[in-house]
């Protein structure tokens, strides 16, 4: 046998063992068995394709990924967004950030952050759902890791949506809501760090295009208000259906460790982040998948 089939056999036996676990019972899976620092096998990457519809999370522990490794793992979920990332300075022991990834980081290199998504909690959102055409997924590889806090959480628009009882349902059909963008403030504070320029409306229950399910797709960040409704009634439908999404049943909390991969359908979950030691550095590299349509 040649060393290249040699190495092709032993990629081959290295990944048959790809299994997937459930993290809770309506979101996440980690996925096992597998080395994605390696070429994943169009099989496998069929696999994982489907497990991350059937779960909208997907966790990778343990991986030691290149800037290269975590472009094509990217590849398998779609093609990358658009990145308008601010600029970089290169954290230490970095040569290059490629193209295409961007730091999330509070790590400063002469006083300035180094990444985007400096510091402390962040309320439930999806990402980019101020733009008309939102990412379909994300993707963050964890770095460095402070020692407590920065949890990622993790909720089911799915499960959340299921678990309304009729008569809401057929109140929120047909209804749209406003998106704001508000990353410029970890917390929404009415008018303030909200930028009215850049801004879409969606609907509040989104049909996914691949599952074909129905999710809720308002969150507490970036939700500001329902098209057409008084303002009290809006805040208040508004506020329900953020509590209710938040529900700790529809949740996955992830406690971050060094080398995890985590991918997350941006189109039927919304996800959190919890504070953290602004003393502690924290880098994870993030790269997105561009959307395949608008969302109605
Ligand atoms: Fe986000």
């Amino acid at each position: 046998m040649s060393t290249a089939s040699m190495i092709a056999a032993a990629e081959r036996d290295a990944q048959a063992g790809l299994r997937f676990e459930p993290l809770t019972k309506h979101i996440g899976c980690e996925v096992l068995g597998i080395n994605l620092g390696r070429p994943v096998s169009p099989q496998d990457a069929a696999a994982i394709y489907r497990a991350w519809l059937d779960h909208a999370v997907l966790l990778f522990r343990d991986q030691d990924l290149t800037q290269e490794d975590l472009i094509r793992v990217t590849g398998i979920f779609g093609e990358f967004a658009p990145l308008g990332r601010p600029k970089h300075t290169l954290p230490s022991g970095f040569s290059k950030i490629l193209p295409n990834i961007m730091l999330i980081s509070n790590i400063r290199e002469n006083g300035e952050t180094i990444g985007a998504l400096p510091d402390g909690e962040m309320m439930f959102h999806h990402d980019t759902i101020h733009r008309d055409e939102p990412h379909k997924a994300t993707l963050l590889y964890s770095v460095e890791i402070p020692t407590y806090g920065g949890d990622t959480l993790f909720a089911s628009g799915t499960a959340a949506y299921d678990m309304l009882d009729a008569t809401m349902k057929k109140k929120l059909a047909g209804l749209r809501a406003v998106n704001f963008y508000v990353y410029n403030s970890v917390k929404r504070n009415d008018k303030q760090a909200v930028d009215a320029s850049s801004q879409a409306v969606h609907p509040v229950v989104r049909t996914h295009e691949e599952t074909g399910c129905k999710a809720l797709y308002v969150n507490r960040l970036m939700s500001v208000r329902i098209e057409g409704m008084a303002a009290a009634e809006s805040d208040a439908l508004l506020n329900f259906l953020f509590d209710h999404s938040e529900r700790p049943e529809f949740v996955y909390t992830h406690i971050w460790r060094k080398g995890d991969l985590i991918v997350w359908d941006n189109r039927c979950s919304s996800h959190a982040r919890t504070d953290f030691p602004s003393d502690q550095r924290r880098l994870l590299l993030r790269t997105t998948v561009k959307g395949t349509c608008r969302p109605y």
